[in-house]
């Protein structure tokens, strides 16, 4: 394994005192035990710290000067402060707040140097006068080394080397039934070993419980809180998927209002069903000539928070799976303003922390909830997220309750390690990943545009009309390419970079394909996508016309809670007739289960809402598509699609909502 690099920077204004304090600390390195690779640097200016922390990732703590000066020549000899201890170390934190603090000062001066630096992140304090270098080294690297600790992966390493023979689950009993198997060994050598001596059994009480953590997976879950600004964080094996159901359940009870975007992943709809509650629905805006949805307009949420006070929650998407992001801090505010809790799915942000570009996160701008799905875009394993709470009054046993209610008791305990290394990669590295996420995207953009042929769409071309002053903004790794003047159809386009250029993208509209950069992309990758998409451009085929996606009905009424829709037994009812005509008889009626056609993912019903005429035409024009689209919800009775609905009996047990 490569060492790290930890660089330590060190900030005082006076050259000789500087030089003396970095040849001391790098003679204390060298003497100690290093394995974290510390060494020391100096700047004598607030501006060239700055600078070094924004260019050099692998600073890992600062020691500040609690005084910077700097020399006034013209005139005489006066120092004029450069910049208070106090501002420095405020925008370093703003800007990296991974990084460890310490500050330098005077004996003399100690009460007002911690009392003005008291609320800020400041790890600790040394004399300046003491010269204790070895002591300094000894704390600083014990700071470093805490912070790229994994509990719960030490503990579960250190379990595995300790062999210990297995009477308990899994049944593959590390590996044991697989390894000299005839028939299946082929599959233990292609996993590899660890894969199964780390799948242990929730019996290992030395490695702590998901559903009672009291130990490592505790202690891990703390770090993580503090390393993604959270009051509690929670870590969950079933995806964010289970996260979304398991906060509603905590926070709604059945009959109670959320405000969502209807256009929310569906384990948000399907939370809604879970938890009973009663769902007012935002419409998103639409960019009608790509095809994409973007953000609720800040004045429908504005206006929804007002006329829905009695709501608890309030859930929204930022960014979305197209990079689009909320400016979040008023509309929060807006909703705490009647009590209103904010969920944020952020499956796809959670990234976002660990560098100023991406900043602020929803937790940052006050959301009380946030959903990530760290094996999205970090380096967890599928299925690995994260649920970070900062609600106040948040109510732990109910949530404990809801989480266990959800979560399996044999829990994947790589994944659980997965993300404890997640985390310490974040915080380690993180920012300096991202930079070169960064660059890169930045280059695959230019590289694209020069193509004369593809063409990477920006916020300008991406924001829907109606949203355009709401201070949106677009996270730049996800890269929306038009492929409309290529002559292929987004099907080809994408066959032919799978099977001629072994290159798999995110997803595609109709005349649009998404690239998705993580900390993970390389170079290499980059320069491959661009040859591919180079050759392509110049062979110049005639654009041709692109296959639309009919436009998405827009909300109708609900009639019924969806969760007392979806629990009665409902009949199925076939959506064409013999004569491939729409059936009439579904007019009118209310739907039992949730119908999404996918893409583009959003339900054009829900369960409880009344199906109206465009909405069969809308599905009508789909089911009878040559494109394939698929279509969660539909029950084919032989070859006839067909859709549950409730029967006139199922009805007359129901309370109907108010309005409806
Ligand atoms: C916005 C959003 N939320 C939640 C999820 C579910 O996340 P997970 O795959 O971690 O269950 C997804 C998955 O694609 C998503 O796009």
């Amino acid at each position: 394994m490569r060492k790290p690099v930890s660089r330590i920077l060190v900030i005082n204004d006076e050259g000789v005192v500087l030089k003396e304090l970095i040849k001391g600390l790098n003679a204390a390195a060298k003497s100690l035990d290093n394995p974290l690779g510390i060494v020391f640097t100096g700047v004598t200016t607030a501006r060239d710290a700055l600078r070094a922390i924004e260019e050099d990732g692998d600073i890992q703590s600062v020691i500040v000067d609690d005084t910077l000066y700097t020399l006034k020549t013209e005139g005489g000899n006066s120092r004029v402060l450069q910049m208070s201890a106090l501002e420095l170390v405020q925008r370093i934190t703003r800007f990296r707040p991974q990084l460890d603090i310490y500050v330098l000062i005077a004996q003399e001066q100690e009460d007002e140097v911690v009392d003005a630096l008291f609320t800020e992140s400041v790890d600790g304090y040394f004399y300046r006068e003491e010269r204790d270098y070895r002591g300094m080294y000894r704390i600083l690297n014990a700071q470093i080394q805490e912070r790229a600790h994994t509990p719960f992966y030490d503990a579960l390493k250190s379990y595995v080397l300790m062999a210990k023979d297995a009477w308990h689950t899994p049944g593959h009993s590390s590996g044991d039934s697989l390894r000299d198997s005839p028939w299946v060994s082929d599959f233990h050598e292609f996993m590899g070993e660890h894969v199964f001596d780390a799948d242990l059994s929730v019996s290992v009480p030395m490695l702590d419980s998901l559903m009672d953590p009291t130990g490592v997976i505790l202690e891990a879950q703390k770090m993580a809180a503090k390393a993604f600004g959270a009051r509690r964080t929670f870590f969950a094996t079933n995806g964010t998927s289970t996260g979304n159901k398991v906060i509603f359940q905590t926070l709604i009870a059945p009959g109670e209002k959320l405000l969502l975007d209807r256009n929310c992943h569906k384990s948000v709809h399907h939370g809604v069903v879970l938890s009973g509650a009663h769902p007012v629905y935002l419409d998103s805006s639409v960019n009608r000539k790509y095809g994409i949805f973007g953000p609720i307009p800040k004045k429908t949420l504005f206006k929804a928070i007002e006329e829905h006070s009695d709501a608890q929650a309030l859930v929204l998407t930022s960014c979305t799976y197209d990079g689009f992001r909320y400016d979040l801090k008023p509309i929060v505010e807006a909703a705490h303003e009647k009590g209103i809790k904010v969920v944020i799915d952020e499956a796809w942000y959670g990234f976002a922390r660990f560098h100023p570009a991406f900043r602020p996160t929803a937790l940052e701008s006050g959301a009380d909830y946030a959903t990530q799905s760290t094996h999205k875009i970090l380096s967890a394993f599928s299925q690995a997220s994260m649920l970070h709470v900062n609600d106040p009054e948040f109510n732990e046993h109910i949530f404990r309750e809801n989480f266990n209610m959800h979560t399996s008791t044999s829990p994947q305990y790589s994944m659980i390690a997965s993300l404890d290394v997640s985390r310490k990669q974040a915080v380690m590295e993180g920012y300096k990943l991202l930079s070169r996420t960064l660059r890169l995207a930045q280059e695959l953009r230019q590289q694209i545009n020069s193509t004369g042929v593809f063409r990477v769409l920006e916020l300008d071309d991406l924001l829907p009309e109606e949203v355009r002053h709401d201070g949106i903004l677009l996270d730049p790794t996800k890269v929306t390419v038009d492929i409309s003047e290529c002559g292929y159809t987004v099907e080809e386009l994408q066959h032919e970079l799978f099977e001629r250029y072994n290159i798999q993208v995110e997803k595609s509209t109709f005349n649009t394909l998404s690239l998705l950069l993580t900390i993970g992309t390389t170079r290499s990758k980059v320069s491959r996508l661009y040859d591919a998409l180079m050759r392509i451009a110049r062979e110049r085929r005639a654009p041709r016309r692109l296959y639309r996606t009919p436009e998405i009905p827009s909300v109708t009424s609900l009639k019924y809670l969806p969760r007392d829709a979806f629990y009665c037994g409902g009949q199925t009812l076939p959506i064409l007739d013999d004569q491939d005509r729409i059936n009439q008889r579904l007019g009118g009626r209310v739907a039992a289960d949730q119908i999404t056609p996918y893409p583009p993912g959003i339900p054009v019903l829900v369960p409880g809402q009344v199906i109206t005429m465009d909405i069969l035409q809308y599905l009508a024009g789909l089911l009878r598509s040559h494109k394939r689209v698929e279509l969660h919800g539909i029950v084919y009775d032989g070859y006839v699609p067909c859709m549950r609905v409730l029967a006139p009996g199922d009805e007359k047990g129901l309370k109907r909502l108010k309005g409806a």
